[in-house]
C-alpha cells in the first residue's frame, strides 16, 4: 500500500510517499520537509505568516516528494493529510490540497489527527506492537496516552498550563535564545552548570499522571531577572538547570504512567516517545534509564521523524486505510482536536 502524507499544522510544509507492506512492516519511500524560516525573527509562529508560506510551497514540497518516490498520482492507494489539530489556516491549505488531488486522482482521502500521527510513528519505524505507552511532547502538547489499537486512545496524563516544548520555546525567548527553542537550550545546556541555580520540579510524587510547567518557567525567568544583565556562562547555566529540573520532571511522571498504565491496560510492549521534545538527546537518554528500570523497552523513533514530517502523516494515513477508514470530500478542518475527550478533573488545556 502506498500513501501520500501532507503536513501542515504548523510551521513545516511537509509531503512524503510512505510504503505500508502486508506484514504490517512501513517503508519511507520519499520525506520532504521544508520549515519555514521566517517565524525566527519574531521568536515564535505567526499564524498568517505560516498559512501564505504554506499556500506559496505546498504544491512545490509534494511534487517533490512523488518525484524522489518515483510514482504518479495513480499508483498511490490513499492522500493523507493532517486535519488538525493545528493552525486553522495551515490545515486548510493542507487539507484542501489533499481533497483536489484525491477528487482529480480518484483515491480515497484519509484525515488524520496529527496526534494519531506522532502516537503511530513507532509502528512505522520499529513494527511496535499493541498496547504501547507513548509519551507525546511537542510544541503544543504533553501527554502519556495509553495506545491500545488504531483508533483507540486513552489519555492517561496531560499538562495542566504550558506544553513541555513551549517552556523550552519560552525558556529561549527569556535567555535570548532563537526560536525554535528546544535545540537551541539543549546546545546551551550542554556547556552549563546545572547546579548552580535551584529550580522547582513541580508535580513530582503526585499520584496521577500529568505535568504543569509554568512554574518552572517562571522560576526561571525570576532566577534570570536576578542576574541581568546575562552573561554567556549565565545563559548556559540557566539552561542546564532547566533542562535538568525538565529531566526529573518528565522520567518521574513517565515512572507513574507506566504505572497507571500497567494497572489498567496490563504489560505494554513498549514505552514509545514522539514529538519535537523528544528530539532531545539527554531526555531521551533519561527516559531510557527509567524504561530500563521499569522494565520496560523504549522505542524512540530518530529525531528526524519525531519532529513534524509528512511521513508520520502518510504512515496513520496508511494505518487507517488498512482498517477501511476514509474520509469523504466533506471532512472539516479542526483547530482543536484531541485523540480522546478531557477528562472532567482536569481544567486545562489538553
Ligand atoms: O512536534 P513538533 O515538531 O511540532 C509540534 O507539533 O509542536 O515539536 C516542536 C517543539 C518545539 O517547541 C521545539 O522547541 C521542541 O519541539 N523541540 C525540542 C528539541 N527539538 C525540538 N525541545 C527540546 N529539545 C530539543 N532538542
Ligand atoms: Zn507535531
Amino acid at each position: 500500500m502506498l500513501v501520500l502524507g501532507i503536513e501542515t499544522t504548523c510551521d513545516e510544509t511537509a509531503a512524503a510517499v510512505v510504503r505500508r507492506h502486508d506484514d504490517g512492516t512501513g517503508e519511507i519511500v520519499s520525506n520532504v520537509v521544508l520549515s519555514q524560516a521566517a517565524h525566527a525573527a519574531y521568536g515564535g509562529v505567526v499564524p498568517e505568516i505560516a498559512a501564505r508560506a504554506h499556500v506559496e510551497v505546498l504544491d512545490l514540497v509534494i511534487a517533490k516528494a512523488m518525484v524522489e518516490a518515483e510514482v504518479n498520482f495513480s499508483q498511490l492507494d490513499g492522500i493523507a493529510a493532517a486535519a488538525g489539530p493545528g493552525l486553522i489556516g495551515g490545515v486548510i491549505v493542507g487539507l484542501t490540497t489533499a481533497k483536489a488531488i484525491a477528487l482529480v486522482a480518484e483515491k480515497p482521502l484519509v484525515a488524520v489527527n496529527h496526534l494519531e500521527a506522532h502516537a503511530l510513528t513507532a509502528r512505522l519505524t520499529d513494527n511496535t506492537q499493541f498496547p504501547y505507552c507513548l509519551f507525546l511532547a511537542s510544541g503544543g502538547h504533553t501527554q502519556i496516552v495509553a495506545v491500545i489499537d488504531v483508533g483507540d486512545y486513552v489519555l492517561l496524563g496531560t499538562t495542566r498550563d504550558d506544553a513541555l516544548g513551549e517552556a523550552f520555546d519560552k525558556t529561549a525567548k527569556v535567555l535570548g535564545l532563537r526560536y525554535p527553542g528546544g535545540p537551541e537550550v539543549e546546545l546551551e545546556a550542554g556547556r552549563g552548570d546545572a547546579k548552580r541555580f535551584t529550580l522547582p520540579r513541580p508535580m513530582v510524587d503526585r499520584p496521577e499522571p500529568d505535568f504543569s510547567l509554568s512554574g518552572l518557567k517562571t522560576a526561571l525567568r525570576l532566577e534570570a531577572q536576578k542576574i541581568a544583565p546575562l552573561t554567556e556562562k549565565d545563559v548556559a547555566d540557566l539552561c542546564a538547570a532547566f533542562q535538568a529540573a525538565v529531566i526529573d520532571v518528565v522520567t518521574d511522571r513517565l515512572r507513574v504512567g507506566l504505572r497507571v498504565f500497567r494497572v489498567r491496560f496490563g504489560e505494554p510492549t513498549a514505552l514509545v516517545i514522539a514529538g519535537g521534545v523528544a528530539a532531545n538527546q539527554e531526555i531521551r537518554a533519561a527516559i531510557g534509564s527509567m524504561a530500563a528500570g521499569a522494565g520496560v523497552p523504549l522505542v524512540a523513533p530518530p529525531g528526524s521523524l519525531c519532529t513534524d514530517n509528512g511521513a508520520i502523516i502518510a504512515w496513520a494515513g496508511a494505518e487507517r486505510l488498512t482498517r477501511g477508514l476514509t474520509d469523504t470530500l466533506e471532512v472539516s478542518p479542526r483547530a482543536r482536536w484531541p485523540l480522546q475527550p478531557p477528562r472532567a478533573s482536569l481544567t486545562g488545556p489538553q
